[in-house]
This record gives structure tokens, C-alpha cells and sequence, in this order.
């Protein structure tokens, strides 16, 4: 008897997001159906949104897997994650992937701090789950030190960075995805920890100028939890795409290169 070949059916939240859209091109690479859900009316996306719950459960219905990669930088993010699960439920219990950030756990931000809540409301929620630390992403790093491009002089924190390309940790959700449900899983970070004035002049660099970057000690607990590695995995040293490879290929940077001259 041939064996009965079993579509997944996967949601992509936040599928229009920097990560999101890796994630939904690797998933369909691999002949997945994906849905992609947005507040914003768009061509091949489904209508939702997870502050009001508004299309939520439609946007739920008969689907195997949700790839959870839509947040709020205003501290919704778990109420997002509650409207995702009761919906869930209703729609007989998929597999929810949620990714979050390395460090969460150590680091006292207001935006990490509702990261955490909503890992331990996944992981008390009896729904199946995965959860996938990642450490920053090249975009984040790049745009904290976009003034190296400017500045003849630039201060920069004494501490470091683990920069991660959004198409490596794409590729480790959609991995997750297609897999049974783990929780909590090992840490994602990027190729390499790299201090801060050296991921300052890499910016510099790619806009053709070469600065003079200043470390300077921050006060603060957040700044001593950044100075102390709680953001970093340096036990996961996983990605492939280096930050100065992810400089090289930005469009814009050959634009500053230009105008430097
Ligand atoms: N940035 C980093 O360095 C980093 C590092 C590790 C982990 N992460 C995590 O990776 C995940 C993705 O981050 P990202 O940088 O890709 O985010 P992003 O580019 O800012 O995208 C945010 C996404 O959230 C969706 N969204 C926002 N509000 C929504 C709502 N009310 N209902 C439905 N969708 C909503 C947006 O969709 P529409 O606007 O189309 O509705 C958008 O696609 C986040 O959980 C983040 O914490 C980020």
C-alpha cells in the first residue's frame, strides 16, 4: 500500500516581519502550504490581527503548525500569545513555534521581560510547542552603530554582540517546524561574538570611512547585564552568515560607499 502523503498546513504570524518573510520563503521552498497573516490587507496574506483577535480563528482553522514570529514592542506580546492559543485550541491544538530572544531570562528589559512571560504561558498553556531563543539580528546591530557611518568620532558600549542572520534562524524555524513539538530548545546565536567598536568600524567600513570609535562603561543594570554576556550563546555559535557578509550584501551599502567619496 503506498503510504498516505500528508500535507502540513502551516500559519506564519508576523510573516511579513524581517524574519517572518525568510521563514515563509524557506517553508514553501520545501513544498509546504503557508498562510501568512497581517493587519494589513495584501495579496496572498490572510487578514488578522492578534491585538483585537480579529480573523484570528479563521485565520487558525485546519491549520498543523503556526510559526510565531509577529510581536509587540509595547508589551502585548503575551496577550498576542493568549488570543493565539484559545484560537488554537479551537483549532484542535497545532503545533505553536514561538521565537524569542537569548537572554530574556538575564536581562531587564520591559520587552524582554514580556518575551519571558509569554515562554512560560506556552509552556504552562498544555498546547504542543517549541521554543527558539535567537540572539540579535544583523539589522538590530547594524542599525545601533548606523551613526559609525557619520560620526568622526564614535562612543560605542564596552561590551559585545552576537549578531545572527535572519535567513540562518529562518531556516532553523522552518527545521522546527516540520518537527514534533520540543519546548524549549537549545539556543540559536550567530558565528561569532564580536565587541561592539569592532561591529562599530565593520559599519563604518561598509560605508567607505574609516572612524575613530570610543568604548565607554554605560551605567545601569540593563547595561551591566549586556556587559556581562546575558545575551549572548556562546555555546551556539550556529549561524553561517557573518555580520560583515550580511554588510556586503545590503543594497544600500554600496549607496553610502558612494557618497563617502
Ligand atoms: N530583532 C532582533 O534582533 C531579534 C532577535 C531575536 C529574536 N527576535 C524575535 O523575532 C521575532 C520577529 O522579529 P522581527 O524583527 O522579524 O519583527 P518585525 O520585522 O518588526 O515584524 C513584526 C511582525 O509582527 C506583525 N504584527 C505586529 N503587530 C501585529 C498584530 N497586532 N497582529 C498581527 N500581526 C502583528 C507584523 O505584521 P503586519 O505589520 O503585516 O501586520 C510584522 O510582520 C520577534 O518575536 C522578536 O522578538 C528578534
Amino acid at each position: 500500500m503506498t503510504p498516505e502523503v500528508v500535507d502540513v498546513r502551516i500559519l506564519v504570524t508576523g510573516g511579513t516581519g524581517q524574519l517572518g518573510r525568510p521563514v515563509v520563503e524557506r517553508l514553501r521552498a520545501a513544498g509546504e502550504e503557508v498562510r501568512v497573516l497581517s493587519r494589513r490587507p495584501a495579496p496572498g496574506v490572510v487578514p488578522g490581527d492578534l491585538r483585537t483577535g480579529r480573523g484570528i480563528d479563521s485565520a487558525l482553522a485546519g491549520v498543523d503548525v503556526v510559526v510565531h514570529c509577529a510581536t509587540d514592542f509595547f508589551g502585548r506580546e503575551t496577550d498576542f500569545a493568549r488570543t493565539l492559543a484559545e484560537a488554537a485550541r479551537w483549532a484542535g491544538g497545532p503545533h505553536l513555534v514561538y521565537v524569542s530572544i537569548v537572554g530574556v531570562d538575564r536581562v531587564p528589559l520591559g520587552y524582554y521581560r514580556s518575551k519571558l512571560e509569554t515562554e512560560e504561558f506556552l509552556a504552562a498553556s498544555g498546547l504542543p510547542h517549541t521554543i527558539q531563543r535567537a540572539t540579535q539580528f544583523h539589522a538590530l546591530v547594524r542599525t545601533l552603530f548606523a551613526g559609525a557611518s557619520r560620526l568622526p568620532v564614535l562612543p560605542v558600549p564596552r561590551l559585545s554582540f552576537q549578531p545572527v542572520d535572519v535567513r540562518d534562524v529562518a531556516e532553523r524555524l522552518a527545521d522546527l517546524a516540520l518537527s514534533d513539538p520540543a519546548g524549549r530548545v537549545p539556543d540559536f546565536g550567530g558565528p561569532e561574538i564580536l565587541a561592539a567598536a569592532e561591529l562599530a568600524q565593520a559599519v563604518a567600513e561598509a560605508s567607505g570611512r574609516r572612524r575613530r570609535i570610543v568604548p565607554v562603561s554605560v551605567p545601569g543594570e540593563t547595561f551591566r547585564a549586556y556587559a556581562g554576556g546575558g545575551h549572548l550563546a556562546p555555546e551556539h555559535l550556529d549561524g553561517t552568515i557573518t555580520f560583515r557578509q550580511y554588510l556586503a550584501g545590503q543594497a544600500d551599502a554600496g549607496v553610502l560607499r558612494y557618497r563617502a567619496r
